[in-house]
């Protein structure tokens, strides 16, 4: 497994790291957690010893199960979690954080109304019930989950300077900003630095090549993408057959309905197909080895439900791709396009079918 630093801070991660993030359930539906504790500790012993999680990710659920895989093995893998997103909110009635608040599914199966707080207040509890949760004294990157636009960021960020002081938190990051948010967060933490940006990219989803990993290549923030797989269907498996309960978050996405899912496993077999197996790889090997090659993408965290799929997912993290299979994914990927999803408007119909 190949490590990098991330950013300029002292924190150095595997090119694929754990996301426990499917390991809460609800969104993804139901997960044995007993085959999830295996799951990360599989992963551990194969290198993959960084694990992003947060506290919204099965309502705590996430974090206990990563607690219990490392219960007798602390400080064999490094925790990253998340600060700023609350389903317990102690907030006045009229706060405007209560206006927009969105849904998430819990895992058992109630729809909870989840806050963007990142008030200082809310960013010492949520640490607190992390540092709990986990089973650890020490968070070893402390993210910013969605920016709180009710907060001044020079406030959650002192509260983040605050507990990395008091030894409650290693490193600071962020989640999901644009570029002037983390020019902004680099201003005010001056000599402090900001370890990471969690951002969405993928072989479907390229739209960080614009701002966010040129700024990440400049050396100005370390980068941990997410979604890779693009929820799994990256990785061949989610076949037309395959079918997503109600309940679950990813039957609806735009990319799985059943003429994208054609399309993209389409490209899959035509071109990632024999790249792998001149590789001996899976296709979801050749996938990562892809994203992690990609100028500015520091590591990507990757979500596995089984030991199967950690094994899978960590032996990625040693693969190396030529530069022209690169070049050749790209391509077939530049080409491939996605029809518009449920919901989507007469304007996003009409771009498409005008090829716009
Ligand atoms: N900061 C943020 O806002 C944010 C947002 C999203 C994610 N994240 C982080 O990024 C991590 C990864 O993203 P993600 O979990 O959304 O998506 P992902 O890694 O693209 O997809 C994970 C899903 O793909 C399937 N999968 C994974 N490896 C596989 C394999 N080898 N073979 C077959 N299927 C496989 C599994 O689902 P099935 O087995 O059920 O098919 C798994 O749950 C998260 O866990 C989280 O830590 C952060």
């Amino acid at each position: 497994m190949r490590r990098r630093r991330l950013g300029g801070s002292s924190l150095e991660v595997p090119v694929a790291c754990f996301g426990a993030y499917a390991l809460g359930g609800g969104y993804w539906g139901p997960q044995d957690e007993a085959e999830a504790v295996l799951a990360l500790q599989v992963a551990i012993d194969a290198g993959m010893d960084a694990i992003d999680t947060a506290p919204v990710y099965g309502f705590g659920r996430s974090e206990e199960l990563v607690g219990k895989a490392l219960r007798g093995r602390i400080g064999q893998a490094k925790v990253l979690t998340k600060v700023g997103l609350t389903w317990d909110a102690r907030l006045e009635p009229g706060d405007p954080r209560l206006a927009g608040v969105k849904h998430q599914r819990a895992p058992d199966g109630r729809d909870v109304a989840v806050v963007r707080d990142s008030r200082p207040v809310a960013i010492r509890a949520c640490v607190e019930g992390s540092l709990r949760r986990l089973g650890v004294e020490r968070i070893d990157l402390a993210q910013i989950h969605a920016r709180d636009p009710h907060t001044p960021l020079a406030e959650s960020l002192g509260a983040l300077v605050e507990l990395r002081r008091a030894g409650k938190i290693a490193e600071i990051g962020v989640s999901n900003f644009d570029a002037r948010g983390i020019d902004e967060a680099r201003a005010i933490l001056g000599a402090v630095p900001l370890a990471g940006h969690q951002l969405q990219y993928s072989l479907l989803a390229r739209e960080a090549e614009r701002e966010l990993l040129p700024q990440a290549a400049r050396g100005e923030v370390g980068t941990l993408v997410y979604a890779a797989l693009d929820q799994g269907l990256l990785t061949g498996k989610v076949r037309a057959e395959r079918s997503f309960a109600t309940g679950e978050g990813r039957g609806k996405r735009r990319s799985f309905q059943a003429t994208n899912r054609a399309r993209v496993n389409r490209v899959l077999d035509e071109v990632v197909a024999p790249i792998a197996a001149v590789h001996g790889a899976t296709l979801a090997q050749v996938v990562l080895a892809w994203t992690i090659e990609q100028p500015g993408v520091s590591c990507v965290l990757v979500g596995a439900r089984s030991r199967a799929q950690a094994r899978e997912n960590a032996a990625a993290g040693s693969l190396l791709l030529a530069s022209a299979e690169l070049a050749t994914i790209r391509a077939a990927f530049e080409r491939l396009r996605l029809a518009p999803g449920p919901g989507a408007g007469v304007r996003t119909w009409l771009k498409y079918l005008l090829g716009r």
